[in-house]
């Protein structure tokens, strides 16, 4: 897009100044648009503003009094003020998404209230036997060694005899969804014609054998391996006898961890990746017969030795191609029993409760040694609702839909798309395809489609039918032809000309996805949900949270634009001067206890905060001038324009104390308080006397 962005205009024909100047404008829009055409039904009576009593509006107000502290001075810390007594793990987007999860469970269980197609009602069926406890503990681990069986055995069972490495590897990948040496998946390019193509990249790894640089590292390794004994008795063996097989998954799985690139030198290379044949792959990295691999699982496309795939990591696959190829001439038992190891971990969530409890304890005893969290252990219904929603998209994405649009946004959506305020949503019917109107803008073409994408809604048979998917005999079983049947449905997708597989986002998303081929901003009907958005909410509300958060996503796509010769047609020592003015300002504010962040790999985030914060006021603010009558929360007493910076706050709030070190983000304090005090209106509405820690002497205003 960029790319495309800047082809057009060339810096003779784009007066400098203009380009950011018209991007904010462009921004302003969409969201002015965006929001009132979900707010349509909503015309708001009446001059001065009105208390809100729906209890809707008591919702949150109960969630601003319990999560602020009204005894700080908004001025001094705004944060406090808005996130003071926010739960210690409590995350606005966590907490969202935890919501959106409920909500789909009270679909799963409610099987009766929805009219399914034929072959729905396996999504039910699926939740059911995942939440089966019963029948799942009653038949422990005899349907994983069944699995085990299937693949040819391991040495650890006694009798296994020399199976074809290449034909296991290839059965994992293709019937089990295991992928233990690399990943391939179907992916479209990221530059034109975006034609979808098989990605090899690296694989996925245990986090807990990256710590190298841990003091305690062979404690951890220890704790791995009791891990492992543990599987092995779960699986009815000694422990005893297979020690030396355990120690070679540790073994070779930290040698493959050193082969990878590091989060930091992906990043510094960018998305780089290179097109090579299969041949050319074979003869780099031989170990592997990656032609029947990849054809066993992406079948059925079909694939020749001059097929080009995606390489994301040649080196890596060379020498991960050279460690097997070492590894197979003598201990070609320990590599079977390398990659059943890894399958187990694969299958854990369809296992009996031993083996999560297993998971558990790892997870505790690294966390006691490396003074981090343990992985937050969920209750079972949310891993079942979390597969369901994996395994059967396409029925829940309409069922999700129809559950969180009621029938009042219905009806205002379909006024708002009959009036000529509005661009004309392309899409006329059904209902709720009108709601990811589509906004051709004069600069730039970029879409923005907002709730649930067509596709969810479109009745198509061949995705609500799950013929392929068997339920039974065990919940394992059950699992695996889930994996089968995703695994088809995604490269069926592929294989169809029509592009809109591309952007699509699961619709409890929380993610704005930006597709680059087809230009078009997805906002999921997740995103839109109480407490960032409601129909009924204070217009203010409404701006401050999900305008803001749609804000700082259109920006996104113009980073590009903030690097270092990114963008030739703006004024760059201006914009040099502005970024560098940004950076100052955060680096005024103390840094919150027990973190430290740099601010200069923060920046692009912070650009995007001020400026998202600038422009979801703005957007507000027309719309105020547009439509008179606004409500407020009662009982809080902020006036409407004080409560959009509330509701922008609230957004923000998290524990500081969590903040990952790597994290691109600034600390939550800092993405309250950088944007605010960078809002000249902030400081007005609020009074802020001069020399308040809110109210700077200068201000950068970059957008
Ligand atoms: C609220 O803020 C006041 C003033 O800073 C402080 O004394 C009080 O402890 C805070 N209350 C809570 C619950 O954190
Ligand atoms: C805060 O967390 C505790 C447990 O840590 C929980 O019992 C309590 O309900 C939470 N409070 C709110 C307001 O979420
Ligand atoms: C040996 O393999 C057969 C299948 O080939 C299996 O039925 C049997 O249970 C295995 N024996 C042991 C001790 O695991
Ligand atoms: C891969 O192997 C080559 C030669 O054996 C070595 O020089 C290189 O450092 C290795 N790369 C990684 C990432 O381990
Ligand atoms: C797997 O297949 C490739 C390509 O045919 C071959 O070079 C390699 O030796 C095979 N690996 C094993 C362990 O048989």
């Amino acid at each position: 897009f960029i790319s495309r962005f800047s082809a057009q205009r060339s810096p003779e024909e784009q007066p400098p100044t203009k380009t950011l100047r018209a991007l904010k404008t462009l921004l302003l829009f969409s969201i002015i648009l965006g929001l009132s055409l979900l707010l349509w039904g909503y015309v708001f009576q009446g001059c001065g503003p009105s208390p809100c009593k729906t209890s809707v509006c008591q919702d949150i107000l109960d969630l601003y009094l319990a999560s602020g502290n009204t005894s700080v001075a908004p001025c001094t810390d705004f944060f406090s003020f808005a996130c003071g007594n926010i739960n210690r793990t409590g995350s606005s987007f966590q907490a969202l998404a935890e919501e959106n999860r409920r909500r789909v469970r009270r679909i799963l269980e409610t099987p009766g209230s929805w009219h399914l197609a034929p072959g729905e009602e396996k999504a039910f069926g699926f939740y059911n036997s995942c939440m089966n406890t019963g029948a799942i503990e009653a038949a422990g681990a005899g349907p994983l060694r069944q699995v085990i069986e299937e693949l040819g055995g391991w040495p650890i069972s006694g009798n296994w005899t020399v199976s074809d490495f290449n034909q296991t590897l290839s059965l994992l990948m293709s019937q089990y969804g295991h992928f233990p040496f690399f990943r391939a998946y179907l992916q479209p390019l990221p530059t034109p014609p975006y034609l979808p193509v098989i990605q090899i990249d690296q694989p996925e790894f245990d986090v807990l054998l990256e710590q190298k640089q841990e003091t305690n590292y062979a404690q951890i390794l220890r704790e791995y391996l009791n891990y492992l004994n543990r599987l092995v008795t779960l699986l009815g063996r000694d422990p005893s006898q297979v020690h030396d097989d355990a120690s070679f998954f540790i073994f070779i799985n930290s040698q493959l961890n050193q082969m990878l690139k590091s989060g930091e030198q992906q990043r510094a290379q960018g998305k780089v990746f290179k097109m090579v044949t299969i041949d050319q792959l074979q003869r780099v990295a031989p170990a592997i017969d990656w032609l029947s691999c990849l054809q066993a699982t992406f079948a059925p496309m079909s694939l020749s030795p001059s097929y080009r795939v995606a390489v994301h990591d040649l080196e890596y696959l060379k020498n991960m191609s050279q460690l097997l190829e070492k590894q197979l001439l003598k201990h070609r038992d320990f590599l079977q029993s390398h990659m059943i190891f890894g399958l187990v971990r694969t299958l854990s969530p369809a296992l009996d409760s031993q083996f999560q409890e297993a998971q558990r304890l790892l997870s505790q005893k690294v966390g006691e040694l490396t003074g981090r969290p343990p992985m937050p252990v969920h209750p079972r219904w949310m891993m079942c609702v979390e597969k369901t929603e994996a395994f059967f998209e396409p029925t829940l994405a309409a069922l999700f839909i129809q559950e969180t649009f009621r029938p009042s946004t219905h009806s205002a959506v379909r006024e708002g798309s009959s009036s000529a305020d509005v661009p004309p949503p392309l899409p006329t019917q059904p209902i709720f395809s009108t709601l990811p109107f589509l906004m051709v803008s004069m600069l730039t073409q970029l879409q923005v489609k907002m709730g649930p994408s067509e596709w969810a809604l479109k009745p198509d048979p061949a995705r609500q039918e799950y013929d392929d998917v068997q339920l039974g005999p065990s919940f394992l079983q059950t699992f695996l032809s889930c994996i089968r049947s995703r695994q088809a449905r995604v490269i069926q997708g592929f294989l169809q000309p029509f592009s809109s597989h591309r952007w699509q986002v699961p619709p409890w998303g929380l993610k704005a996805s930006y597709s680059i081929p087809d230009n078009v901003m997805v906002f999921p009907a997740g995103l839109l949900q109480p407490p960032f958005f409601h129909p009924g909410y204070p217009r203010a509300v409404n701006f401050g949270a999900a305008g803001s958060i749609m804000a700082r996503e259109l920006l996104h796509i113009f980073d590009q634009l903030l690097l270092p010769g990114g963008c030739p047609a703006c004024d760059t020592r201006a914009l040099q001067k502005a970024l560098l003015c940004l950076e100052r300002l955060y680096a005024a504010f103390p840094s919150p206890r027990g973190t430290s962040f740099d601010v200069s790999r923060t920046l692009l985030e912070d650009a995007a905060d001020a400026g998202a914060l600038a422009i979801a006021l703005k957007a507000y603010k027309k719309r105020l001038v547009l439509f008179r009558g606004e409500t407020i929360l009662p009982g809080l007493d902020l006036s409407p324009r004080q409560l959009f910076f509330r509701s922008y706050a609230q957004v923000m709030c998290r524990d500081p104390s969590t903040q990952d070190p790597q994290d691109i983000h600034s600390p939550p304090t800092l993405r309250v308080h950088g944007p605010l005090s960078d809002s000249p209106g902030f400081t007005r509405h609020f009074r802020c006397p001069q020399g308040a820690l809110l109210n700077p002497s200068s201000r950068c205003q970059l957008w």
